[in-house]
């Protein structure tokens, strides 16, 4: 069993090699990337040369507790003399699209926060903005690089659980927005902040839906303005069917973050631990129950890190690997254009409370 899950794990990999590494600028000193990207670019030895927020504290801070030699005045005086060659872009959405055009148009790789605009038509111009400047862009969707996540999708490509026939994401969780004040007043919240990760990652495995239906609510008393409970159902081609729900307002004290993807020959199941106790976590864990292997029941799959920094080692990395290699991005800002399609059909139906055909 652990020699047929070796193909598994090096798909899962999160290193960089040193050949790969690039200097990278950071733009945002905010709680992400104080929180993951900075650790997991200190585990995988990648030098970031400097930093830019319009919070001039904030970026001092975070420069001095990670070792960032230059804190820069303006997003020009880091575009100019900052020696980096990928610009790790951190903000709010609707800060981040005129960002990103002044990055692309001088010519700076990118690596960009999600959700990478508020609007869909946003997106498509800056995925516009890559190809006529002919740079590599990426979004930063890491949970795709989630190792219990990328290890259930290698198992999918081989032909694991045969042909896949469902895919659910369940998470009941007491959020503490109060983390993201700047999230306090937004109208689109539940889908465009959190469950984008899941809606792209279905993509990831089960490609465009058909048809999808999203309802939402929100909790008496709760923070935040925007909608805090989404049910989304998805159909497919040939009748694959897919399932997020996302409360978070959950009451009880058992926050779970559960995923599974249903085969005519296996299933397979996981759990987030980022999610069990924000931004702590535990743990992840991963199982399989195949007829291909097959294996005796339900089988562990040993996941040795974290969706929080580990997998930001992924995105970054996936950049760098890109520009050194010319291989393909696994979150590439064109393709993304697509999850931002995908959460403004969502928030159509919500709105309206019809199913939308995409
Ligand atoms: N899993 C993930 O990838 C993940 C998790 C959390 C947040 N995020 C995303 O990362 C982004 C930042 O979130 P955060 O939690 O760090 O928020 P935060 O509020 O902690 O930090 C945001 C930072 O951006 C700075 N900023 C705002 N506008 C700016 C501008 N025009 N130029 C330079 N700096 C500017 C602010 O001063 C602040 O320091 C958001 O888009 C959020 O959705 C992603």
């Amino acid at each position: 069993m652990i020699d047929a899950f070796k193909e598994v794990s090096e798909f899962c990999r999160l290193e960089i090699p040193a050949a790969h590494r690039v200097p990278v600028a950071i733009i945002g000193a905010g709680g992400i990337v104080d929180g993951a990207h900075l650790p997991a670019y200190a585990k995988a030895g990648v030098k970031v040369v400097g930093i830019f927020d319009t919070d001039e504290e904030k970026a001092k801070d975070v420069a001095t507790r990670h070792n960032i030699p230059n804190i820069y005045a303006s997003i020009d005086e880091l575009l100019e003399k900052s020696n980096a060659t990928i610009i790790d872009i951190a903000v709010p959405s609707v800060a981040q699209p005129d960002i990103f055009a002044k990055v692309a148009n001088s010519k700076h790789h990118i690596l960009a926060q999600k959700p990478m605009a508020p609007t869909f038509e946003q997106g498509q111009v800056m995925a516009d903005l890559v190809d006529s400047n002919g740079i590599i862009a990426a979004v930063n969707q890491q949970l795709r690089f989630e190792e219990g996540v990328a290890a259930a999708h290698k198992m999918v490509a081989l032909g694991w659980i045969g042909t896949v026939t469902s895919m659910s994401i369940t998470v009941n969780l007491d959020t503490p927005w109060e983390l993201w004040p700047w999230a306090k007043d937004l109208d689109r919240l539940e889908v465009m902040l959190h469950s984008i990760h899941y809606h792209d990652l279905i993509r990831w495995f089960l490609g465009e839906p058909r048809t999808v239906f999203c309802a939402a609510g929100r909790t008496k008393g709760q923070y935040t303005k925007g909608e805090t409970r989404t049910v989304t159902t998805a159909v497919y081609d040939d009748g694959l069917t897919s399932l997020v729900h996302a409360n978070h307002v959950n009451r009880g004290g058992d926050n779970y973050a559960e995923f599974r993807i249903d085969g005519d020959k296996g299933s397979i199941r996981g759990t987030l631990g980022l999610l069990y106790d924000y931004p702590n976590g535990r743990v992840d864990t991963l199982e399989i129950n195949s007829k291909v292997l097959p294996t005796d029941g339900w089988t562990p799959y040993p996941v040795t890190t974290r969706w929080f920094p580990d997998a930001f080692i992924g995105t970054m990395g996936s950049v760098m690997s890109a520009i050194a290699t010319g291989s393909p991005l696994r979150s590439s800002v064109r393709d993304n254009v697509n999850t931002l399609k995908l959460v403004d059909a969502l928030y159509r139906s919500m709105d309206s409370r019809t199913a939308i055909n995409l």
